[in-house]
């Protein structure tokens, strides 16, 4: 074993799955603690995100797609926060009890709806700004995406008006917030009337229901020569309609799972792309969310045993992002 220590309990309770499948295929279950190697750390689990792909994991079709071969009981949960159980024999950034959040895609060690899970230092960092246990939880891979569309994708600079559609969403709120931050002037499309305000209230220049309002001719009142620069959440017959005012020469970015995939107008640049998980990354985030308040949403939180509930809620109306709480 190559950790320094590791946690007292062999065993520990999860929602884990037998067989890919629908919710009713999450059950709560007692599988062993995983072993750490000697550049990861074990984290006891307090909080994990339940991500907007974590039914499409379940159902097995990431799986499929990035090409792996699933080990069963095998543990969802991309993300999450909690405090370093055990640390492995190289790892010098991290000790015993310190409060860190996440992220590990398809984890093979199992992730974040457990107890306890095994990830490399390398995609772990110490909550940043004042940030709760839960949005620490929820925050990483949907900031890191949102970061990475902005900055690498997009390379959005300061004075640029950036469109974001889906923003009262996981990804959408954290943009609204890192694009402010970057100096752009923000055309929000958030869902309903209470996606509207939150967005407005995230800093958002201006911002209408993509549910109802007439996203063109406000976008074109925004910005009557065309807006520079996208990032969509949600794909669909208005974001189409929307993207029609970004300017010749413009750039949109989405990350890849975003359905039905936008379509760009003539002369606009589109690009889909993976949300980047690196120390640089993360370290860059923790920077601009400590620049000043930053609010991660919860719009509910679950007790780990209701991890179904959460994926049922997944598809309801909601703001910002769901938690499991796991004690
Ligand atoms: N490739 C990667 O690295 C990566 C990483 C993270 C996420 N993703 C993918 O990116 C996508 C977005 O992720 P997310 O976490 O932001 O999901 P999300 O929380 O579900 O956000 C999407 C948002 O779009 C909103 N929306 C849908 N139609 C709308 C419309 N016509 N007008 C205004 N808003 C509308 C939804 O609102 P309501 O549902 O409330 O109506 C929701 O708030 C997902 O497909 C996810 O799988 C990819």
């Amino acid at each position: 074993m190559a950790q320094t220590s590791q946690a007292k309990a062999q065993t520990m309770r999860a929602v884990a799955l037998d067989q890919f499948g629908g919710p009713e295929a999450l059950k709560i279950q007692d599988i062993p603690v995983p072993q750490i190697e000697a550049d990861e750390v074990l984290i006891r689990v307090e909080a994990a995100g339940v991500g907007a792909w974590d039914p499409y994991e379940r159902e097995g079709r990431f799986v499929e797609i990035i090409g792996i071969e699933p080990k069963f009981p095998y543990v969802l949960g991309t993300d999450g926060a909690g405090t370093i159980a055990a640390i492995g024999k190289d790892v010098s950034r991290f000790k015993e009890g310190d409060r860190v959040y996440a992220a590990a895609l398809a984890n093979p060690k199992g992730g974040f709806y457990a107890q306890y899970t095994a990830v490399n230092e390398d995609n772990v960092s110490l909550i940043p700004g004042n940030l709760t246990i839960e949005q620490a939880a929820v925050l990483p891979t949907d900031a890191a995406t949102a970061l990475t569309g902005l900055e690498k994708v997009l390379g959005l600079k300061s004075g640029e008006s950036l469109m974001v559609f889906g923003a009262s969403g996981g990804i959408g709120h954290l943009a609204i917030q890192l694009a402010k931050r970057l100096g752009a002037k923000v055309f929000a499309i958030a869902s309903g009337d209470d996606g509207v305000q939150f967005a407005k209230r995230l800093g958002a220049d201006s911002a209408v229901d993509g549910r109802s309002d007439d996203v063109l001719n406000a976008a074109r009142e925004f910005a009557p020569n065309g807006i520079d620069a996208a990032l969509v959440t949600a794909g669909g017959k208005t974001t189409d309609q929307a993207l029609a005012a970004i300017r010749k020469g413009g750039r949109i970015a989405y990350p890849h799972g975003v359905m039905p995939e936008p379509t760009a107008p003539d002369g606009v640049d589109v690009e889909a792309y993976d949300g980047e998980n690196s120390p640089a990354l993360i370290e860059r985030l923790n920077e601009l969310i400590n620049s000043g308040p930053f609010e991660v949403q919860v719009d509910e939180t679950f007790p780990l045993e209701d991890a179904s509930r959460a994926h049922e809620a997944l598809r309801e109306h909601h703001l910002g992002k769901i938690a499991l709480r796991i004690d």
